[in-house]
């Protein structure tokens, strides 16, 4: 007769908690041992060490003021504009799903200007632009009830994918697209 489920888990269980109650020990065992030999030594550090944290001090200050500052400094262009270049881009619909891409259009011009708004119906996802070398031109998130766009002018003809870049389900590996540049 077939082992019901719980017990299977028992099973499994058991010696899981075992091995990791002796590991963690073992661990345990390494640090202590560690620790009670590093005691008698310790006044040997008391001067560098008085010196250490008076330089993590200031690094510390100055490292803090420049970041705080820059992003004070950043901040302020948020939202980004649209790239001047692109104002007057065709727009196309991006909607991701597990698993495909479904695009508002599937051919596009070499020199032509393109604003890709991208969605998903699901889950996150990641789109990937990539060019008949696979060489990846530009990405962004995909994500539900949010609409990332990215800038693209492609510069050559040809065949370009569109691969997902985030893991987001069984078939991730299987959210391919392709798209015509002409
Ligand atoms: Cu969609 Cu990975």
């Amino acid at each position: 007769m077939a082992q019901p489920a719980w017990m299977i888990t028992l099973n499994v269980q058991q010696p899981a908690w075992i091995i990791t109650l002796l590991v963690s020990s073992l661990v345990f065992i390494v640090f202590w041992f560690i620790l009670k030999n590093s005691k008698d030594r310790e006044e040997d550090y008391d001067g560098i060490k008085k010196k250490g944290f008076k330089i993590r001090n200031v690094y510390f200050v100055i490292l803090f003021s420049v970041l705080l500052g820059a992003t004070f400094y950043t901040i302020t262009d948020l939202p980004y504009d649209r790239p001047p270049e692109f104002v007057n881009a065709t727009e196309v619909e991006v909607e991701a799903l597990q698993f495909g891409w479904d695009f508002s259009q599937e051919e596009f011009e070499v020199g032509e200007k393109y604003a890709f708004h991208v969605t998903s119906q699901d889950v996150n996802h990641g789109i990937g632009f990539y060019d008949e070398d696979m060489m990846l031109l530009t990405q962004t998130q995909a994500m539900p009830d949010y609409t990332n766009t990215v800038y693209v002018e492609f510069e050559e003809p040809g065949t370009y994918q569109i691969l997902c870049l985030e893991y987001c389900g069984a078939a991730h590996h299987l959210m391919i697209h392709e798209i015509e540049v002409k």
